[in-house]
């Protein structure tokens, strides 16, 4: 039982200091050979920040909006992932280095771990961010339902890793000011989750100007419907239903849980937000970062 229970929810590993899923860490030295081309479009984001709404955002805009084309295939085959391994399956890398150009990739990495190769190549990425108090909810279920994560334990106990920056992918509060930071000299489009719940359309139309495409307005507000939450849960091809059980179990908590800003409000005790704030204060007092928790 015991052997069956760690291969459940293995442990995270380290590389250069940051907690990753094993089969991530066990792949490592795949990715840092990784080679990236000029015209490579990065995601990169913290987990639950809106990684695959942004992916399905872009993957529809350079198939001229076309639903058809976008339903080729799973969004991580679509947009695969720069650093995922699994058993069995093909890597992130190895995807890749398969895929015709223009590639769209995805990435968890925080930003000193991002392999040079992307900014040698000067490649323009989307950031997404997204409050913290909704990504640690959001990161507990997908901890339960995402097998191949650690235990999460309680709520309580993960909200203090998650404080505490022992967590997969590392501290958010890292993450976020990280990629901040190298906005100011890198092709970066600094997107937060809670302006794309308040105006979708507003939001696409910014990553359509960084991405140099002029659609139509019944384009534009096509993709606006399609990339809705509801949309997108009810989208086999998008909603990651066809990951497997032993990867992923729905059961346990669907992929398109909530899709809202504010969730934490059903979560968070008086006194975790308490003892949340006044940390929080600490760690991002001086980055000039402005989160809205709630809309
Ligand atoms: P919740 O767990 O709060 O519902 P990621 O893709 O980075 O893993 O992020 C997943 C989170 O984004 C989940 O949050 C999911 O429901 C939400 N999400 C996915 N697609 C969305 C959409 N089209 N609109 C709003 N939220 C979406």
């Amino acid at each position: 039982l015991e052997k069956m229970e760690a291969t459940l929810h293995p442990e995270a590993k380290r590389i250069h200091g940051i907690p990753l899923i094993k089969y991530f860490a066990e792949n490592w030295e795949q990715v840092e050979v990784f080679q990236a081309r000029e015209d490579d479009i990065l995601i990169a984001t913290y987990p639950k920040a809106g990684t695959t709404w942004v992916s399905e955002i872009v993957d529809l805009i350079m198939n001229n909006c076309d639903p058809e084309k976008c339903k080729r295939d799973a969004i991580y085959n679509r947009v695969p992932f720069l650093e995922g391994a699994m058993p069995g399956v093909p890597s992130g890398t190895e995807i890749l280095t398969a895929a015709p150009s223009p590639r769209v990739i995805k990435t968890h990495l925080p930003v000193q771990l991002l392999p040079k190769t992307f900014w040698d190549k000067d490649c323009k990425v989307i950031y997404v961010a997204r409050n913290a108090k909704d990504i640690a909810v959001s990161y507990f279920y997908f901890y339960q339902m995402a097998v191949v994560h650690p235990h999460p334990g309680t709520w309580e106990e993960f909200l203090e890793k998650f404080m505490d920056g022992e967590v997969v992918f590392g501290s958010w509060y890292d993450h976020v000011k990280g990629w901040w930071e190298k906005q100011k000299n890198c092709r970066i489009l600094y997107l937060f989750y809670e302006d794309m719940k308040e105006d979708p359309k507003r939001e696409i139309q910014r990553i359509l100007q960084f991405l140099e495409k002029d659609i139509s307005e019944e384009a534009l507000e096509k993709i606006v419907h399609l990339t809705s939450f509801q949309e997108m849960k009810s989208n086999p091809m998008a909603n990651y239903s066809s990951v497997p059980k032993d990867i992923m179990d729905h059961t346990i908590s669907p992929f398109m849980r909530k899709g809202i800003a504010g969730d934490w409000k059903n979560h968070f005790t008086l006194a975790q937000n308490e003892q949340f704030e006044e940390d929080y204060q600490k760690k991002m007092a001086e980055c000039g970062l402005k989160f809205r928790n709630e809309l």
